[in-house]
């Protein structure tokens, strides 16, 4: 079995419920560090990896890691939702690990953390027109309340919003710590939190600028369109927000008819196109959280393409 690096998060579980056989075709829809990759190239002789990432600079640090296996490995810069534009398959297994990247995180100058000041950026694809800044400055005071509550799932969401647009009106809201602290002075308590009071409100800007729940769900779909039968599709999520989208998706595709239940015979005549490999999401293991926090939230869903 492959070296495991433990900071990718499932590692084991990953690679394990691909089923990979050594001649297949692999996809990991977002590369990052490479960890997950890196372990399903050493399982492969004749087969190959499609890597894709919309991070140039995760692509070239997967470039890096990936080089012993250069010959079964090929890194596309893309959306994974085209994945159907640069892949024509069929392949035997899709990865997704969704979110961002450690290697994300700890890059302050990309302006995704509440914790070192940058300006506010948070796109994952650097080309990307839309940036952190653009939603907190131009987004209306309801609109911004809706991503707030709905993506960061915060409570005082209104109060938060209210504060931007306050803060705005005096001066454009500029660096990552500027909006920490007009977020945490609209939150009750907030020195009292377990966590960052800026945490919820910075995960919901991120997922609204870089579109993160609309991604996932046409993501699958695009990578249950090529799997091969027999092969595997693996989504780790991050939050219940994209739990409940890969949860629902797979739940779709499994069911196949989508008539309305009073109906006595089915006029849809679609087929289920999946196999649900585990009913409850796999979770990390206590050894994995005690090594790696990152991992807490973390929920593994496997179909597989009938
Ligand atoms: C949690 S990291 C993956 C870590 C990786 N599994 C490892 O072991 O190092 C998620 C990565 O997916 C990328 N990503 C997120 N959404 C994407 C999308 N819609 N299309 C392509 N890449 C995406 C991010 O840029 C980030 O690099």
């Amino acid at each position: 079995m492959a070296e495991f690096h433990h900071i990718s998060v499932l590692h084991r579980e990953c690679v394990e419920g691909l089923h990979i056989k050594p001649d297949g075709v692999y996809v990991d829809a977002t590369l990052g560090g490479a960890g997950h990759s890196a372990s399903i190239a050493a399982c492969l002789t004749t087969g190959h990896l499609y890597g894709l990432d919309r991070d140039a600079d995760a692509l070239d640090a997967a470039e890096k890691r990936l080089a012993p296996y250069r010959e079964r490995v090929t890194l596309i810069k893309t959306d994974f939702r085209d994945m159907a534009s640069h892949l024509t398959g069929p392949v035997d297994g899709v990865l997704f690990d969704l979110g961002v990247s450690s290697f994300q995180l700890d890059e302050a100058e990309r302006g995704f953390s509440y914790l070192h000041d940058a300006p506010l950026d948070m796109r994952m694809d650097q080309t990307a027109a839309l940036t952190a800044y653009d939603v907190v400055n131009t987004w209306d005071r309801a609109e911004l309340k809706r991503v707030i509550a709905e993506y960061g799932e915060e409570r005082f969401a209104g109060p938060v919003a209210s504060a931007i647009v306050r803060a705005r009106d005096e001066a454009p809201i500029r660096t990552t710590l500027e909006l920490a602290g007009i977020v945490a002075s609209a939150i009750p308590n907030a020195k009292r939190e377990r966590q960052h009071p800026a945490k919820r409100t910075f995960q919901a800007i991120r997922i609204a600028v870089n579109d993160e729940l609309a991604a996932v769900e046409e993501g699958v779909q695009a990578a249950v369109d090529l799997l091969a039968p027999g092969g595997r599709i693996l989504v780790i999520t991050f939050h219940s927000l994209e739990d409940r989208i890969v949860k629902s998706t797979f739940r779709k595709l499994s069911n196949g008819c989508t008539c309305p239940p009073d109906f006595p015979v089915c006029v849809c005549g679609a087929k289920p196109v999946v196999r649900i490999i585990n009913s409850k999401p796999i979770l990390p293991s206590e050894e994995e959280l005690a090594e790696n926090p990152r991992s807490r939230s973390a929920k593994l869903r496997i179909a597989e393409k009938l």
